[in-house]
């Protein structure tokens, strides 16, 4: 049974996940392309877009900045009218952003359009620190003049950006947003190395093509931006959320069930299905999604270590890991990518998991994180049967992970603060109950 009271959410579990759901959009490209609609003269449609509150926090930032937004939430569509963008006050972007880290990703569109951005201190999920200094560095680069004030951060043009040359001492996702947003506006040539080269950066980067960008990549993380005077808004259809479908998938694997992600797409999620065929899930992939099931017979424990694309994605581990406290033997889990991403296993523990975390790289190379102190590996040992507990969500994944956990685990468990889960998982607990759990929704 699972029953849903406002921030609470009881899940009884022990029955096998079973049953179809879909997934659109990516949580990770549609706030970004929704940003990208800043930069034409003209409107710009997304269609595949999810009813997440990511979705709703970007909206709501877009309208503080004068652009018009509508939406069709059940269609997934949401058209976007960038013609009357102003500045909009650091307090009210604030109070709207809540924890989501998108407004950086305003300031080069908004420079471009109004020549000056404010941005509020950011949030996002406790996985680390996340520091925004790689974007800072990005805007002075362009000749942006950043002021840090009591209140947030000024940013400003004092005339065209210019083109430039960078290089990122490690592959971020965002900064590399940052770039290619304020590249394909800016005067003269920009090369970026040490770019991140995500499938949902290489989906931003089809949109800002077809809104008129000139933007080459290398195979050697490398990315060219011709800037251009203007740009104009454009059609597309969002690329699948390749971290929702393996969440999905790791829920089959460790309950024991067979899932059918309606929507998933298999050249994204390369790394993902050879791990999970390693540890012993099948997959079965068709035209229109991927069925993920537990064939029966033990798990296997693996050695994991994730990464920037094409590694195994960060995003993709905290679901996995419950998986693996069902698996049978010593797995090791190496996370290269946040410092501090294991916070989540505390709860597993509390149900029964047996999971050390470490300070030491346990993966087979060093990473940034090595000699400093954060418990950044973890060993799992398994199988452990696990039991219901009171659970407070940590982190949008660390989230999913815990409710994966309750739905392992005999007995009801109380899960608090599932709010978070919506930030980037739409209608989970209607798939939930589409997927055989029951679900009480007073
Ligand atoms: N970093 C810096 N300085 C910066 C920016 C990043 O040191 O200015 C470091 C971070 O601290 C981290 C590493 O670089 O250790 C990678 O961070 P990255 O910039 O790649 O992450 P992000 O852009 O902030 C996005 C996703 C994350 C996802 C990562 C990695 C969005 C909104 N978020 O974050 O998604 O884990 O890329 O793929 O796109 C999630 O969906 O739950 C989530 C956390």
């Amino acid at each position: 049974m699972v029953r849903v009271s406002q921030d609470l959410l009881y899940v009884s579990g022990g029955t096998p996940l079973s049953g179809e759901i879909t997934v659109r959009g990516a949580k990770n490209f549609v706030s970004k392309a929704m940003v990208a609609a800043l930069l034409g003269e003209t409107p710009t449609v997304l269609r595949n877009v999810p009813q997440i509150r990511d979705v709703a926090v970007v909206t709501g930032l877009l309208e503080l900045h004068g652009v018009r937004v509508d939406a069709d939430p059940v269609a997934g569509t949401l058209h976007l009218d960038p013609s009357a963008v102003e500045s909009a006050h650091v307090a009210d972007i604030d109070a709207h952003a809540g924890a989501s880290r998108i407004p950086i990703l305003f300031c080069g569109p908004l420079l471009h359009r109004l020549g000056e951005a404010f941005i509020p201190d950011l949030g996002g999920c406790r996985i680390g620190d996340r520091p925004i200094n790689y974007h800072l560095d990005i805007l002075r680069q362009f000749g942006a003049v950043v002021d840090k004030t009591d209140t947030g951060i000024h940013i400003r043009a004092p005339r065209r950006l210019q083109g430039t040359k960078i290089a990122l001492p490690y592959p971020s996702v965002g900064a590399t947003e940052q770039l290619l947003l304020t590249a394909v506006r800016a005067e003269g040539i920009t090369e970026l190395s040490g770019a991140a080269i995500e499938p949902e950066i290489m989906d931003l980067i089809n949109v800002l093509q077809k809104m008129g960008a000139i933007i080459s990549v290398d195979t050697d993380r490398v990315i060219r931006i011709e800037g251009v005077d203007r740009l104009v808004g454009c059609t597309h259809t969002a690329l699948a959320d390749r971290v929702e479908a393996a969440s999905w998938a790791s829920a089959a694997l460790a309950t024991g069930g067979d899932v059918y992600v309606r929507g998933a797409t298999q050249p994204e999620m390369t790394t993902f299905l050879n791990t999970f065929r390693k540890v012993g899930g099948e997959f079965v992939v068709d035209d229109d999604g991927i069925r993920f099931f537990h064939p029966g017979g033990p798990l296997r424990s693996i050695q994991l270590e994730t990464d920037v694309h094409p590694g195994f994605m960060t995003d993709w581990q905290q679901p996995l890991v419950v998986a693996l406290t069902q698996a049978s033997g010593l797995s090791i889990v190496h996370e290269t990518v946040y410092e501090n991403r294991f916070g989540f296993v505390d709860a597993l523990r509390g149900m029964g998991a047996t999971i050390q975390v470490y300070k030491e790289c346990l993966g087979g190379r060093p990473c940034r994180f090595g000699q400093r102190n954060f418990f950044h590996s973890a060993v799992i040992s398994g199988p452990t049967p696990l039991s219901a507990a009171e659970i407070e969500v940590p982190d949008l994944r660390g989230g999913f992970s815990h409710l994966i956990a309750a739905l392992t685990a005999k007995g009801t468990s109380a899960v608090r603060g599932i709010s978070l889960i919506d930030r980037g998982y739409e209608h989970f607990t209607d798939k939930l109950a589409a997927l055989g759990a029951d679900v009480d929704r007073p």
